[in-house]
């Protein structure tokens, strides 16, 4: 078996078996001719889609009607979903007529599901939608904590800005009437960072700052912030022998604490092992238990069937 790329002989067997011109296609589209011992067996095809780049559609997806009901289709879809990085981070889509039962139970094994907002002009088709899914990880679990609280409009402090992911994420979570305060002691941590929110349309809502997080209580009024986040440990991709320890790490925290609004919130990533040791972890940890609990709710997660290697995640919630 054999998924090829188009080569123009293949134009006459792909128009009878679609029934339309496959030269009617965006021309960005990538063409595939599913051979078996070398007899063209069936064709697919996607196209970048939508604004978003990790965005694929699916344009067409045939199996000859001899070799139906045998598993090709199955086969020929899964090497599209390979080929469009669909089971790393592309999200993906096909329209799909009202009355084709059998291309919807194939999607459907896939993880495509209709999307009914989206039909065409006299509604006879409907996009279906794959969602990659998305690793479970702790930096997920610390987004989605972030994500059920932070408003727009919203002051956040990224107390660890790093290569400013999590930056241009709460950027994007306040929102352009939002803003937020991004540092961290590496120049290159802090050049980075603007220049990914300048790329991302950003820097209106965020701006990183050469600062040690030591120090906020001196860059922010005492309860002015809505949000702090540390994703403590080292910059990734740099000199790990520069890394968060609990020398800075706790002051920040009580700073931190300091300059949160009433009904604000913290949430802390702690790396641990490798050359960073377990400083963090072995200090931090007994901060947070020692909290008062008649103001702060403090939360722990941590992998328990992950042989203890992810980083700890912390959220403290002002009462
Ligand atoms: C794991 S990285 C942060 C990742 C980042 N949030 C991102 O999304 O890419 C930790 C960062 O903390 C920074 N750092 C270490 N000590 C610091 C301190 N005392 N104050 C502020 N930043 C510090 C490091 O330079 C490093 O860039």
């Amino acid at each position: 078996m054999q998924l090829r790329p188009f080569c123009p002989t293949d134009r006459n067997y792909c128009c009878q078996l679609l029934g339309v011109d496959v030269l009617s296609f965006p021309k960005a589209s990538c063409c595939f001719l599913l051979e078996k011992d070398g007899t063209p067996i069936g064709t697919g095809a996607f196209t970048p889609s939508h604004s978003e780049t990790d965005f694929f559609q699916i344009l067409f997806l045939a199996i000859d009607p001899l070799w139906r009901k045998k598993g090709y289709g199955s086969y020929l879809l899964r090497q599209l979903l390979h080929k469009m990085g669909a089971y790393q981070k592309a999200n993906a889509s096909i329209f799909l007529s009202q009355d084709n039962i059998a291309a919807h139970a194939l999607v459907k094994k896939f993880g495509f599901q209709p999307s009914p907002n989206y039909c065409n002009d006299d509604a006879s088709a409907v996009e279906w939608v794959r969602f990659c899914p998305k690793p479970f990880t702790s930096l997920s679990l610390a987004h989605s904590l972030i994500a059920a609280r932070l408003c727009p409009g919203s002051f956040a402090v990224d107390a660890t800005a790093g290569r400013g992911r999590d930056t241009a994420y709460l950027c994007r979570l306040v929102g352009e009437t939002g803003k937020v305060l991004a540092m961290d002691i590496q120049p290159e941590a802090v050049e980075a960072t603007n220049q990914l929110l300048e790329q991302q349309g950003l820097s209106s809502i965020g701006k990183a700052v050469l600062a040690d997080h030591a120090q906020l209580g001196q860059m922010v009024s005492p309860s002015s912030i809505d949000c702090v986040v540390f994703n403590f440990g080292w910059l990734p991709g740099a000199d790990h022998s520069i890394f968060t320890t609990p020398k800075t790490s706790l002051p920040a925290l009580e700073a931190a604490l300091t300059a949160l609004k009433p009904n604000g919130f913290l949430v802390a990533s702690i790396y641990h092992g490798g050359i960073n040791g377990t400083q963090e972890k072995d200090t931090l940890p007994l901060w947070f238990a020692s909290l008062d609990s008649k103001k702060y709710g403090v939360v722990q997660c941590n992998f328990v069937n992950r042989q203890g290697k992810d980083p700890l995640v912390f959220l403290v919630q002002c009462q």
